[in-house]
């Protein structure tokens, strides 16, 4: 199995400083997995790449093969944490070009996500892509009662059963929710839908490895066996209670570190389009578990070099209250070689031989060494290539520096009180019965 190796050499923070945390991180790794099975703790995920309920894992490939041969569109709905991880683990493991406009491949439907705005062109762009093309419909929601997803369900749903009749749109529905709690569950039951439960105690950002992501994931192709196979890997590897050798407690460790030193702002940065969605994962994980009670890093991402000819100038000159960590994957599927050209009008021929991934390489030791002589250090997350098993264990390296990272800063790491209150202003103003305007 690929590790996934976390290079310090360019941001300036010594292997000393780091060990200075060794009880602080010793202590917080027994709280965690000394509360791993209370269920008010949102600990679930810490164990889940063993403990997952293998049936429903089965029932999962089982509804993602139907779905693949019965549907040229697969609707997703959800929002946040109920959409995210889907996402990334699709863009980055498909075609650049598999995006929403194509499919992945023969086999596979086009997978289109809903219910993560409110804008109406985007929905009906959606509905004149469907046109009449068979679709299946996946509704993903933990709390079965957010808006956005909420909304769209109505919308597909009328959609569903004028296409097919209320019985067979009810064959093609699949909803993800709550065992219990919710108006997602009473729907599912009331209308028999294929449902799966998302556990009680994994809350949405790190509940990308239970039906939530998984399902989705499956019916694009990507080999969910895999990808928890990877997560189970980092599950032991990150089991360490001792720093020197737990390489995502240094990461979260570093990040605090920094935190320190005023550095505010962390981007992650990839030299690989297809972390995109990756990135944006990730961005979530940290805000909504770290930004509380006045405190936390403002997690960004960028894609390099693309954003080096627009945030570039900033990073390297402006503010330094910034760090970067740099996912560094070393193997691509594929190269171009650059040929020599006659004239050499474009004065390339120096570069004859040389394939696009040495002068991307290149592209990023040259940034990564003049940002960190700007001021900004640089955090290497290393690995050899983007497949199943090195995304489930980034994702599971990820959600447990996250957990490590917002204990280290003394906040809880689960809850998102602060979500809560545009939403409290928007019932307001909508007139929803129960929330009167001042
Ligand atoms: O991480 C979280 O808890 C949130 O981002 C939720 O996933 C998001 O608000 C959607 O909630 P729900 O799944 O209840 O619709």
């Amino acid at each position: 199995m690929q590790n996934i190796k976390v290079n310090l050499d360019k941001c300036k923070i010594s292997e000393k400083d780091i060990m200075k945390y060794t009880d602080d991180v010793k202590g917080i790794h027994q709280w965690l997995h000394k509360n791993k099975d209370r269920e008010d703790n949102f600990l679930g995920w810490l164990d889940l790449p063993n403990s997952y309920d293998k049936k429903e894992f089965d029932k999962i490939k089982k509804c993602a093969e139907k779905i693949r041969k019965e549907s040229d569109i697969f609707i997703v709905i959800g929002i946040g944490g109920s959409y995210l991880g889907a996402r990334a683990v699709i863009e980055a493991l498909s075609n650049n070009f598999y995006n929403m406009r194509s499919k992945i491949d023969r086999n596979s439907p086009q997978i289109l996500f809903v219910g993560n705005n409110l804008n109406p062109d985007y929905v009906n762009d959606i509905i004149d892509l469907i046109g009449d093309k068979d679709v299946s419909l996946n509704v993903i929601s933990k709390s079965g009662t957010t808006t956005e997803p909420a909304i769209a369900f109505r919308i597909f749903r009328e959609i569903m059963e004028t296409k097919y009749g209320i019985k067979e749109a009810s064959k093609r529905i699949y909803v993800t929710t709550d065992k219990k709690k919710g108006a997602l569950i009473q729907i599912a039951k009331q209308e028999k839908y294929t449902t799966f439960v998302i556990p009680n105690n994994i809350g949405g950002r790190y509940s990308v490895l239970t039906p939530v992501g998984l399902l989705p994931i499956a019916v694009s192709g990507v080999d969910i066996d895999k990808l928890m196979e990877g997560a189970k890997f980092a599950c032991e590897k990150y089991s360490d209670n001792n720093l020197k050798y737990n390489e995502c407690y240094k990461y979260a460790v570093l990040r605090n570190i920094l935190y320190g030193k005023d550095k505010f702002i962390e981007i992650l940065v990839s030299y690989e389009p297809k972390m995109h969605y990756m990135i944006e994962w990730w961005k979530q994980l940290f805000a909504e578990s770290e930004g509380k009670h006045g405190k936390g890093i403002y997690p960004t991402g960028a894609e390099f070099t693309t954003d080096l000819h627009s945030l570039g100038q900033y990073i390297q000159e402006g503010r330094r209250m910034m760090f970067e960590t740099v996912i560094d994957i070393q193997k691509y599927k594929t190269d171009i070689i650059l040929k020599e050209e006659e004239g050499d009008l474009d004065e390339l021929n120096y570069l004859k031989g040389k394939g696009l991934s040495y002068v991307n390489r290149k592209a990023m030791e040259g940034t990564i060494e003049a940002h960190f002589e700007g001021g900004v250090p640089n955090i290497l997350i290393q690995l050899d290539e983007l497949n199943e098993e090195t995304i489930g264990h980034m994702i599971y390296f990820f959600e447990k520096a996250c957990a490590m990272s917002g204990k280290i800063l003394q906040i809880n790491p689960f809850d998102q009180p602060g979500v809560e209150k545009y939403k409290t202003n928007m019932f307001k103003l909508l007139e929803k019965p129960g929330y009167k305007s001042n």
